[in-house]
């Protein structure tokens, strides 16, 4: 049992800021408007919906999560960020097509007063998109000391106690970690002298992370996962967490998984496809960031299934993932899945999966409870990664030697000990009363 942590109130506003102001963001930033004004629920928000089992069953004590933990409110929000385009939030909207008109006409005066900042941006690492409203600077150094300004002039222009940065941009090129990744000196060294290992996302989390901001990667873009930005996080105590948010096919997959895994039922194929049409998915048709989004997603069956412990049973697995980009359903995604089971004796079985998602809407609670936790974990003094918020990401960063967990129960379960133990509240090991209460308060 712990004594919980000293955990700062939540005095003051919370500005949440999103380098990439599109579909996500946008559909993000509306719902907790519509939230606040009582004219729309946050579904699929644990920080506003959950509830959260404290103590033992008979204690019969299941607060909400936001009145357990100290978290901001959605009224002391508010919003920023960049775009290589100069449309308001308003805008964003319309074109991204996710939410009815008439709920954004309502939200209009709000998010038509969203402005975008002008990017870092460059073309090489994201080929499909050709942005006007772009920074200038000599160096990449340059440019990341022009996003410190940009987030001190917001913090003091709209009276933020605190900040928070949520990736939320297109989808760059696949990157290895490489020698100017791996120490903050080779790092600050690459971004004076324009080192091409250096992508604009990297130096938006280097400027947040150099400010003590908590700073989370919604995309599968490297950005803070290298060793340079785990350390510097570290020496300035900024909270991190990534990368990719979890939510149509991998959440599905991350559910189903787990089960064939639990009753030992084979796999040998799992094949995904998926077709959408926003602006997500013509950048994803450019081979160099269709690469990064496929690692992230072949990442998770390994980790649940771990071949190398069952090779007859998962050993011959196929597994392949596909993107198709196909405008008609704009963020309307669809997203098939074909799974080859076999059971007792070998005999094999199918299951097929046909999710009609709306990707927007399964990722915009997650930016919301990604900002609002990383905020907490910021004001409870914990700063370097936060493998707690896995739950919420396709390719869960993990300190260096550890794998990540990729099992959504495991995940869930992860979290909410971690909000218990931040409250100084008993872990939940879900062992029976009738052993639980033999056991000594040490031995549980
Ligand atoms: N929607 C989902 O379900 C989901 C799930 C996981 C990950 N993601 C990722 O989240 C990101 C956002 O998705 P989306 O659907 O909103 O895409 P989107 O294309 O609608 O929005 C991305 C925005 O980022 C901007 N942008 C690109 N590079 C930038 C830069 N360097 N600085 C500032 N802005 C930049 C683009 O102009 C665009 O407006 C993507 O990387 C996507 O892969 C989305």
């Amino acid at each position: 049992m712990t004594t919980g942590l000293k955990i700062k109130p939540a005095d003051g506003k919370l500005g949440i800021l999103t380098p990439g102001m599109g579909a996500v963001s946008s559909t993000f930033m509306a719902g907790v408007i519509a939230s606040r004004r009582g004219i729309r629920l946050p579904i699929g928000s644990i920080t506003q919906m959950g509830h959260i089992r404290l103590g033992k069953r008979t204690d019969n004590r299941q607060p909400l999560v936001k009145d357990f933990v100290p978290l901001t409110r959605l009224d002391d929000i508010v919003f920023g960020g960049w775009d290589i385009f100069e449309d308001s939030v308003y805008e964003a909207a319309v074109k991204a097509g996710v939410l009815p008109m008439d709920l954004l006409n309502e939200l209009k005066d709000e998010l038509d007063a969203i402005r975008p900042m002008p990017a870092v941006f460059d073309n090489f690492y994201v080929k499909k998109l050709h942005g006007t409203f772009v920074k200038k600077g000599a160096t990449k150094m340059d440019l990341a000391e022009q996003l410190i300004a940009d987030m001190k002039a917001f913090q003091k222009d709209n009276g933020c106690s605190r900040l928070v940065m949520v990736w939320c941009g297109s989808t760059e090129i696949f990157l290895k970690p490489s020698d100017v990744h791996q120490t903050v000196e080779s790092f600050e060294a690459g971004l004076r002298s324009n080192h091409p290992d250096i992508a604009p996302s990297m130096i938006y989390a280097y400027a947040a992370i150099k400010l003590g901001i908590p700073y989370a990667n919604g995309a599968p873009n490297l950005s803070a996962d290298i060793p340079a930005l785990e350390a510097l996080s570290k020496q300035t105590g900024s909270p991190t967490c990534g990368k990719d948010f979890k939510t149509g096919q991998t959440l599905i997959k991350t559910v189903l998984a787990p089960a064939f895994k639990a009753r030992l039922l084979g796999v040998s194929g799992w094949f995904s496809t998926n077709i959408l049409g926003n602006r997500d998915g013509e950048v994803l048709d450019d081979p160099g960031s269709f690469k990064t989004k496929e690692e992230s997603k072949l990442s998770v069956l390994d980790t649940i299934l771990q071949p190398e412990l069952y090779p007859d049973l998962y050993g011959n697995l196929f597994h392949k993932v596909r993107i198709n980009y196909y405008p008609p359903r704009g963020d309307n995604k669809e997203g098939w899945d074909n799974i080859d089971i076999f059971g007792w004796m070998g005999l094999p079985m199918q299951i097929k999966v046909d999710f009609l998602c709306r990707d927007s809407i399964l990722a915009a609670p997650i930016v919301l409870d990604l900002a609002l936790f990383l905020d907490l974990s910021k004001r409870a003094g914990l700063g370097g990664i936060q493998e707690w918020l896995s739950f919420y990401l396709k390719s869960p960063v993990t300190p260096q030697g550890l794998y990540p967990e990729h099992d959504l129960f495991i995940q869930q379960k992860k979290m909410k000990n971690t909000l218990r133990w931040m409250m100084g509240e008993e872990l939940v090991t879900h062992l029976g009363r009738e052993y639980y209460e033999d056991l000594s308060q040490d031995d549980r």
